[in-house]
């Protein structure tokens, strides 16, 4: 009956039970999987909402055989879980949602995973594990880079800066107008105010400056967190004469008449910050699951740009080029930081077998954790005419000389399982970063603690066993430890020491605390397994008993941290995946064939205690 109704639906191509159902016309590249995708969106109200659902259409249409089934929740929770009722009725294969309330569609989305049926989901990052994939822009970083810009526009004299709205309705308004404010606040020289707006549409921001013309004309820079707003914001401008004296800048960047490239090409806005729809993406990466491809990750934040006038033209040429692989075999530069840790090895071995796998011809230079070994691989690659280099980098900084000499040669740079951070991002010295998300593995330990470890009344005493200074992991995973914990008045940290993520060097952080304290810690924090062994070892030697002693708590989750909580040694540990061979090998072929990389790309992980590691310990395969 459901074939029927389906059948029916394709024939007409009309709306059924308020899906819309596009049946696919063109043939693509990527080979047809004969599946049907099933779109739930939040709401049709909501530009860019439409634009992610005519890029599915789009996208849908190149590929033979694929058909997708759209749902539009107008906004309301329980008609987005009555739509994917719906769709799973009509026999989905694969569900994209961009919900609209991602706390209270959580469970459902949770439900259509555990069924069997893969789940993207767009936009909106829903908690937890429980999803195929998600795919979304960092709004924040969206806001921060308009905020840069306009920083960058102003130079040191300052000026008067106006943002419409104090109070916006959408999650992406406040989340762009957040990350804007943080960058101008912090900028001495500048005047910063902020315009009210009712709705955010073209028409109110029109209204909004019309209204508040006073402050608008002693302003140098409005800025609008969205195309329509602009666009009310740039015919507000002109009809008050103040075109030549006011630049303004926006957010979305989209194509077509009067949307941001177009305004920016006219030299209305002085500049956009794209915001990638992620449509394309997410028909890529559905056809990847559908056929069981290796290389999916978990998230995949989307890269967004500053498009001014000068780079308009590049930027239009470059979101409607067509991706082509054409099959060759690539050579890749791959820096690792060292052999440190289980972790390592097993991410090394992970990225050395994939690498055939893809048809990619891989030179690989451990750097016995030296920063300067690193320089000079980099170096020998550039000389070598690498396609690709991937580093993964010792410490965060000190990267921008090597990382240019790259740019120069033309050679594209990943960075892989680490990340660095440069003097300025807009250089654009790095292609995407592909590995773990730290700050979410501290946040899930400390939420582990919380809500496992309690005291007696009593502040609770943690100890942090850092990885080596300066490293990505380290100061990542500390930083989103310390965020969880400042929401917890039980517990604090009592001692810090660097363990250097090896074995022996968790070891020795224990002895150096009991040759000058009596054991009085109730929680290890250890920011890898290595450490976290060595320093078991090193307690039980001493006769103070992991686990009923001291609570310990560590990040990587490799097989001898589960034998360790089997032993009922370890009490938790975050996973770290290093298994990210194909992941990097997918990106590196994407990057090749001419795909926008995203900023991030994030691998699956999850959480392991003593109460569900014996089901796990014989799946582990490093
Ligand atoms: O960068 C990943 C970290 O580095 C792993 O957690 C650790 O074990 C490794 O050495």
């Amino acid at each position: 009956m459901q074939i029927c109704i389906l059948l029916a639906a394709l024939i007409l191509g009309t709306l059924v039970g308020g899906c819309h159902i596009i049946p696919v016309t063109d043939s693509g590249s990527k080979k047809g999987v004969g599946s049907i995708i099933g779109v739930s969106q939040a709401n049709m109200r909501e530009e860019w909402r439409m634009a992610l659902i005519n890029e599915l259409r789009e996208e849908t249409a190149k590929n033979d055989d694929i058909k997708i089934i759209t749902a539009d929740a107008t906004g309301i929770v329980n008609k987005q879980i009555q739509d994917i009722d719906n769709l799973i009725g009509y026999g989905i294969d694969l569900l994209i949602i961009s919900p609209c309330n991602e706390k209270l569609l959580q469970e459902k989305i949770k439900e259509v995973y555990d069924s069997g049926i893969p789940v993207i989901v767009m936009d909106r990052a829903v908690e937890g594990f429980d999803y195929t994939l998600y795919i979304g822009p960092d709004n924040e970083v969206i806001g921060q880079q308009a905020g840069s810009y306009v920083v960058e526009l102003l130079k040191e004299n300052g000026g008067n800066v106006v943002a419409l709205s104090a109070n916006p309705t959408s999650r992406q308004g406040a989340e762009r107008l957040s990350g804007f404010r943080g960058i101008i606040n912090d900028t001495k020289g500048i005047d910063f105010s902020e315009l009210p707006l009712v709705v955010e549409t073209k028409d109110a921001a029109y209204d909004t400056v019309m209204e508040y013309k006073g402050i608008v004309k002693n302003a140098d820079v409005i800025f609008a967190y969205s195309d329509s707003m602009a666009l009310g914001v740039c015919d507000a401008v002109r009809e008050l004469g103040l075109e030549d004296k006011l630049m303004i800048v926006d957010c979305d960047g989209f194509t077509g008449e009067d949307e941001g490239i177009d305004l920016v090409s006219e030299g209305r806005l002085k500049a956009t910050v794209s915001c990638p729809i992620g449509g394309k993406e997410a028909i890529d990466y559905a056809l990847s699951i559908l056929n069981h491809e290796n290389g999916v990750p978990k998230q995949v934040i989307l890269r967004s740009n500053v498009i001014t006038k000068e780079n308009a033209e590049e930027s239009l040429r470059r979101i409607n080029a067509e991706s082509f692989d054409d099959g060759r075999r690539i050579k890749v530069g791959y820096s690792q930081v060292g052999q440190e840790s289980n972790w390592r090895l097993a991410n090394t071995k992970s990225i050395e077998e994939s690498a055939e796998e893809f048809n990619i011809d891989l030179h690989m230079e451990n750097a016995d954790q030296s920063q300067e070994k690193q320089f000079e691989a980099i170096r020998t690659f550039i000389d070598e005419g690498v396609d690709v280099i991937v580093v993964s980098p010792v410490v965060e900084t000190g990267w921008d000389e090597v990382l240019r000499e790259a740019k120069a040669a033309g050679i594209p740079v990943i960075m892989s399982d680490r990340n660095v951070v440069v003097e300025n991002p807009e250089e654009n010295l790095t292609t995407t970063y592909l590995g773990a998300d730290f700050m979410e593995e501290g946040r899930r330990a400390m939420r582990w603690i919380r809500d496992n470890v309690k005291g007696d009344g009593d502040t609770m005493k943690i100890m942090e066993i850092m990885g080596n200074e300066g490293a990505s992991p380290t100061e990542e995973r500390g930083k989103g430890f310390k965020e969880i914990l400042s929401e917890n008045n039980s517990y604090y940290i009592a001692y810090s020491d660097y363990g250097d993520f090896t074995f022996e060097g968790g070891r020795e952080v224990i002895r150096k605390y009991l040759l000058n304290h009596d054991w009085d810690i109730d929680i290890i924090f250890s920011q890898n397994d290595d450490m976290a062994l060595g320093a078991i070892k090193e307690l039980k030697e001493q006769g103070i008993k992991p686990d009923e002693d001291v609570k310990i708590v560590s990040v990587d989750a490799t097989s001898e941290a589960f034998e360790a909580m089997v032993r009922g040694e370890l009490s938790c540990a975050v996973e770290c995946n290093p298994i990210i061979g194909p992941q990097l090998m997918k990106a590196i072929r994407d990057l090749c064939s001419g795909k926008q990389m995203p900023f991030r790309i994030i691998t699956d992980e999850k959480i392991y205690d003593q109460s569900i590691a014996d089901d796990y310990i014989r799946k582990r395969r490093y």
